[in-house]
């Protein structure tokens, strides 16, 4: 028996409600690789829609075409990272599973980084003889325009196209750089640049972004935050957790829901200031955990009876954490170690920690 030739490219392929772009998608890669050894890595986010299950029917037959199916997780970077880590090809190229992203240019970018002309190649809609089609709405072309502006002043490399999703490289280079990846959002090429710790060799390669035909996109606002956050992130050397920063930051928005919940109790009359003081408490606790379960914890959202039960859970952690605040901020003012701020603050932060480090293992533990 002979064995078929071992992928010389592993074409890795994020998916989320793409059922119906799954069978074109292999019949087109089947076309723009003629000749060229490669295997197509599918990772799904569990989609309702079945997606993992045609991209196994196929798999069954074809053993070029493989499928990682994840449960309990969401999120376009981290799927690419998981597909990427589980080739043995050589060279790997990541593509949207939308057909958004034009495939003939496949060879192109594989021969730019097999010469060495390139570290990454990048098919990008910003260089001569790419556009971006009929791809983006005109609020979207802005975004990708501000966005790529953005990127650059942070890039060691100036990239037409750093907003692209479309890219490829060596698997030795992806395997060096992973361990530094914050991989969070949709920005998987923009964090492979920043993390390399080196400027890398671009070449982008022109193709026109094509207008999705089946399925829906699944950018929303708070992939965009995502994109913020993948940029402090990096800003800051990755020292500080990315979700810790959303935590707190979702946390000081708390304490703005409690003032006002507050002064709206005040304003209204008759109300003492303990019931106001505890209604504003949970009103901002609940506030909290519903966002938190939105941004800060989007990949490993509560739904249904969980929701309930993690909100039980979360109220309760921070119960705790309202005790420890109060007794440290009241042990140091005793014994005369800070005065009234930096006791409060001090207190303060030590809950902002605590609530953060048990929640993120109890209430959404991974
Ligand atoms: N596994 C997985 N998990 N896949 C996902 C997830 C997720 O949580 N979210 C999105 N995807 C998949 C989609 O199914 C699609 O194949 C691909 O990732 C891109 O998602 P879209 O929702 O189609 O994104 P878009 O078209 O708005 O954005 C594209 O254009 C941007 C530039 O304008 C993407 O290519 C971006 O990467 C690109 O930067
Ligand atoms: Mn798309």
């Amino acid at each position: 028996m002979t064995e078929p030739a071992p992928p010389r490219l592993a074409v890795v392929i994020p998916c989320y409600n793409e059922a119906a772009n799954v069978a074109p998608m292999v019949a087109r890669l089947d076309a723009a690789l003629a000749g060229i050894p490669w295997e197509a890595i599918f990772v799904d986010d569990d989609s309702p829609d079945g997606t993992a299950a045609r991209a196994k029917a196929i798999a069954a037959q074809d053993t070029r075409i493989r499928c990682i199916r994840r449960i309990g997780r969401r999120g376009l970077a981290s799927a690419c990272v998981e597909g990427i880590l589980s080739t043995a090809a050589p060279y790997v190229a990541v593509i949207d599973g939308d057909l958004q992203h034009d495939e003939t240019i496949l060879p192109r970018m594989l021969a730019a980084l097999e010469s060495g002309e390139a570290e990454i190649a990048v098919g990008s809609r910003n260089v001569e003889g790419g556009t971006k089609g009929e791809g983006l709405s005109p609020i979207r072309r802005m975004v990708s325009d501000g966005g790529a502006a953005l990127a650059n002043a942070a890039l060691p490399v100036k990239v037409a196209d750093p907003m692209s999703g479309y890219f490829a490289l060596p698997r030795a280079l992806f395997d060096e750089l992973a361990p530094r990846l914050t991989a969070t959002g949709f920005k998987i090429l923009l964090d492979v640049l920043l993390s390399a710790g080196r400027p890398l060799r671009v070449a982008e390669i022109p193709y026109t972004f094509r207008a999705r035909e089946a399925g829906e996109s699944k950018l929303d606002a708070t992939v965009l935050l995502e994109f913020g956050g993948l940029l402090a992130d990096k800003a800051m050397g990755g020292i500080v957790p990315l979700r810790f920063m959303a935590f707190a930051l979702v946390g000081g928005i708390g304490v703005l829901v409690h003032l006002m919940v507050l002064g709206l109790l005040h304003g209204i009359g008759p109300v003492g200031f303990w019931p106001a003081q505890w209604a504003a408490t949970l009103v901002a606790m609940t506030a909290n955990f519903l966002l938190n379960n939105r941004i800060t914890y989007r990949d490993r959202r509560l739904r249904g009876p969980r929701l309930l039960r993690g909100l039980v859970l979360f109220y309760v952690v921070c119960g705790i954490g309202a005790v420890a605040n109060v007794g440290i901020a009241g042990l140091l003012l005793r014994d005369g170690v800070a005065g009234w701020g930096v006791a409060g603050a001090a207190g303060a932060m030590l809950t902002v920690v605590w609530n953060y480090a048990v929640s993120s293992t109890l209430v959404w533990r991974a």
